[in-house]
């Protein structure tokens, strides 16, 4: 058998994989023998978002996720439950509401009901997810428009109350960017001025290959890690693919499938973006060890290339490579690099 990543870093930090809703069926034999020879740590990729755990005004579809704690439970692993308030996916029906107070009384009642059921169950939740814009202002959303900019602070006192004994994270998406950075830090300090519980800040980690922001994430490991809170790596991925916003948009708008500008790896990934990749996971992982001690938990974003999101994003129908496992689920050479640097010591 290879080697397991989980294993190698057991006494660094957490190894952990999105799951969607076929893995967590248990649909694909391989892709489960896999999970559970190198992770010890798993994230619902959907299944306990808004929409699906509470498709409508109280009406709750706990059954995914259900099996995604059973899962986790059986096979020693634990689970990071994602996400309690988000702007993105919610259900229908909350789009309809326009009075603050019912906005208010479904954010109260999702935290309680959701987070209380799980209580004990999972091992942390990502309470609040992107609430932050690029610049470090608070993102639009309904809980900012209703209920204000102290909604944050109430949706982590809300999941203290229901959750005490689950860790309580802030996830975003950009945050070692210094602007970005500092409304985290912003975040995190008004909470903890509240004397509300967070124990940590999920920097998800989408980069890309040969580009990833190696000073802006050691300096944000050392920063968030000086308020006293655990740094995890949350949904860790490479993308290898030109973003469209670099390209014209003739470039953009032709169909991504057989168009060499915007889908150039179809037909199969060339040796030297290869080693890129592997060189981009090799660096991160250095500096994960050198702080092994601020950082909780490394999860990538799906188990195999072919499962990832970033096939479909920002234009569907490309070939992507952003994980450490093909299509076929062999281990790549970036595989092989992360575990050289746990070898390495
Ligand atoms: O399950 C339905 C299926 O029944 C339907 O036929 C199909 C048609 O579009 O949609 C399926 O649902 C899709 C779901 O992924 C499962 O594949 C949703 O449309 C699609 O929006 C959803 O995308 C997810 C996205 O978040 C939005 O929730 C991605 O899988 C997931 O990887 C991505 O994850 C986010 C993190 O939660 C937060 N950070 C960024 C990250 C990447 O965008």
């Amino acid at each position: 058998p290879i080697p397991s990543l989980k294993e190698l870093f057991k006494n660094d930090f957490l190894i952990g994989t999105a799951m969607d809703a076929r893995q967590i069926r248990k649909e694909d034999a391989v892709a489960d023998a896999l999970i559970q020879q190198q992770f010890n740590a798993v994230t619902p990729e959907n299944c306990m978002k808004a929409e699906n755990i509470q498709p409508g005004w109280d009406t709750y579809d706990f059954d995914l996720a259900d099996q995604l704690v059973a899962y986790a439970q059986k096979n020693n692993m634990k689970v990071n439950a994602h996400t309690l308030i988000w702007h993105s996916q919610l259900p229908a029906f909350l789009h309809k509401i326009q009075d603050a107070d019912s906005v208010r009384m479904y954010f109260e009642n999702h935290i309680s009901t959701v987070a209380g059921r799980y209580d004990g169950k999972v091992y942390s939740w990502d309470v609040v997810n992107e609430a932050l814009n690029d610049d470090g202002t608070l993102r639009k959303s309904v809980f900012l428009d209703k209920l204000g900019d102290n909604y944050i602070v109430e949706a982590f006192r809300l999941a203290q109350k229901a959750a005490p004994h689950t860790k309580l994270y802030y996830n975003d998406y950009n945050i070692e960017q210094p602007a970005k950075r500092a409304g985290a830090i912003a975040i995190i300090k008004k909470i903890q001025a509240a004397g509300v519980r967070i124990d940590g800040v999920g920097i998800q980690g989408h980069w890309k290959a040969g580009a990833v922001p190696l000073k802006d994430v050691e300096e944000s490991i050392k920063t968030f890690g000086a308020l006293g809170i655990e740094v995890l790596f949350t949904e860790l991925d490479l993308t290898v693919l030109p973003n469209p916003w670099d390209h014209s948009t003739a470039d953009v708008s032709a169909t991504a499938q057989g168009n060499e500008k915007m889908n150039p790896y179809a037909t199969g990934l060339p040796d030297t973006v290869q080693q890129t990749l592997a060189k981009s996971y090799e660096d991160l992982f250095k500096l994960f060890v050198k702080y092994k001690k601020q950082i909780g938990r490394i999860t990538f974003w799906g188990v195999n290339d072919g499962q990832s999101w970033l096939n479909d994003w920002p234009i569907s129908g490309r070939t992507n490579y952003p994980l450490l496992f093909d299509r076929s689920f062999k281990p790549k050479s970036a595989f092989y690099k992360v575990i050289a640097t746990a070898n390495g010591r």
